[in-house]
């Protein structure tokens, strides 16, 4: 069994089309503990620094533009094994290659507005916890 922890935003385009309460539903029904939650929008900075491991991606300006574009959700969940199960609850990337019943085939509409984000391992979860919770350590 794999760390405890996860971090995730609710992306713009789904908190936008009002699709977070459903969301958070799903994510709790598969029994992750919401530890940290905010409403919040990103600069275009902000945005910019949470996602430079893709600066170099053609897509790196249209997924900065928007990820600040509108309020996000950003969460710290626990469960566990939480970062593999919870890639697992969201799906692929590309919303029409995500299994049926995930959270990107529910409520993403393309590749770039996939409605929610998941950390990819431990270190990043923990890095992007703090990222956008300063007194991570209290939680
Ligand atoms: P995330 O980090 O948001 O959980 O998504 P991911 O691991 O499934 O995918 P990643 O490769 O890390 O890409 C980060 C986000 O960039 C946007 N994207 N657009 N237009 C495109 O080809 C493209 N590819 C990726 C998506 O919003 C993706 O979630
Ligand atoms: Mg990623």
């Amino acid at each position: 069994m794999s760390g405890t922890r996860t971090f995730t935003m609710i992306k713009p385009d789904a908190v936008k089309a009002g699709n977070s309460g459903a969301i958070l539903k799903m994510i709790e029904e598969a029994g992750f503990r919401i530890v940290a939650m905010k409403l919040t929008k990103l600069s275009p900075e902000k945005a910019g620094e949470f996602y430079a491991v893709h600066k170099e991606r053609p897509f790196y300006g249209e997924l900065v533009e928007y990820m600040s574009s509108g309020p996000i959700i950003a969460a710290i969940l626990e469960k566990d094994n939480a970062v593999e199960d919870f890639r697992k609850l969201i799906g692929a990337t590309n919303p029409a290659e995500a299994e049926p019943g995930t959270v990107r085939a529910l409520y993403g509409t393309s590749i770039g507005e996939n409605a929610i984000h998941g950390a990819d391992s431990d270190e990043n979860a923990a890095r992007e916890g703090s990222f956008h919770f300063a007194q991570v350590e209290m939680f």
